[in-house]
């Protein structure tokens, strides 16, 4: 399968403190040399125990945040190196679903607004064919034509994370990064926005960068797991072989700390 992204010797390090309260005064070394590779058509997880650079990464390969040094390929081209026209480009075909559905919508925007917003962004002129659009993108997540009428306030969590995943795909974006996408989420709700992602991949060939700490969910989701412990890559493999034959330590503490599901 070929390459859709390429993470090539990649460091993050934060220079400020992310907040007034935090004792740290020294820079954070958020990741520190990460090389991985995104097929395209699949759903690479990335795993790992809270503070471990799992958003940083997301957010480093979507460049919404400053990358420190390394390279990051989409379809052998080079992100960080991108003008201000190619990374408008690139930010059409590669979009992010946020962990929190409450805070991620504009409350004062009605949905159809905010799944319309990307398309005004991006220049798209004709109203009736963005209409379209939104439309279509609504009734992909589940949602009606109604709904679009609505305010955030008015849906349930798994709703609103409904939308969120509508507004990804508004744009038709080849690649998505879900940051911890249902971890906000009742499990029964939970269950079903997984599904809905599965399929959507399917349906529309979507290529996802797919971070949890949910290891059962993981199992369940992705081709290939990427294990990450303090900014670096510890274990990248194939779901099951990772899963059944863990050979790094800590890949092997989190398997066997896994809850076990009765059913
Ligand atoms: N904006 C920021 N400024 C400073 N430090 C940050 C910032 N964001 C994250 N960090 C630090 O970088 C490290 C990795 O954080 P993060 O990528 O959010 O981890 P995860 O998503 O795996 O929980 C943590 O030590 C965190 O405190
Ligand atoms: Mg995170």
């Amino acid at each position: 399968m070929e390459n859709l992204i390429e993470v090539k010797n990649l460091y993050k390090t934060y220079q400020e403190n992310r907040g007034f309260l935090s004792p740290k005064t020294e820079p954070t070394k958020a990741l520190e040399g990460i090389n991985l590779e995104i097929k395209k058509g699949e759903i690479l997880a990335l795993v790992g125990e809270s503070g471990c650079g799992k958003s940083t990464l997301g957010n480093c390969i979507l460049k919404l945040i400053e990358t420190t040094s390394g390279e990051i390929l989409f379809k052998g081209e080079n992100i960080l190196k991108f003008d201000k026209k190619q990374t408008k480009e690139f930010r059409k075909k590669a979009q992010m679903i946020f962990q929190n559905p409450y805070s991620s919508l504009n409350p004062k925007m009605k949905i159809g607004e905010i799944l319309e917003e990307p398309l005004i962004i991006h220049g798209f002129r004709d109203r009736k064919k963005r209409k379209q659009d939104v439309i279509e993108s609504a009734q992909l997540c589940g949602l009606s034509e109604g709904d679009l009428k609505k305010y955030p306030h008015e849906f349930s969590g798994g709703q609103r994370q409904r939308v969120a995943i509508a507004r990804a795909l508004v744009l038709k974006p080849e690649f998505i990064v879900a940051d911890e996408p249902i971890s906000a989420l009742d499990v029964s709700i939970a269950a079903q926005i997984i599904n809905l992602l599965c399929e959507l991949k399917d349906k529309l060939n979507l290529t996802f960068l797919f971070i949890s700490h949910d290891l059962n969910i993981v199992r369940y989701i992705s081709q290939r797991v990427a294990i990450l412990n303090k900014g670096k890559i510890v274990e990248i493999g194939e779901t099951q072989e990772v899963f059944d034959n863990p050979k790094d330590n800590y890949t092997k503490l989190l398997i066997s700390s896994i809850p076990k599901i009765n059913i």
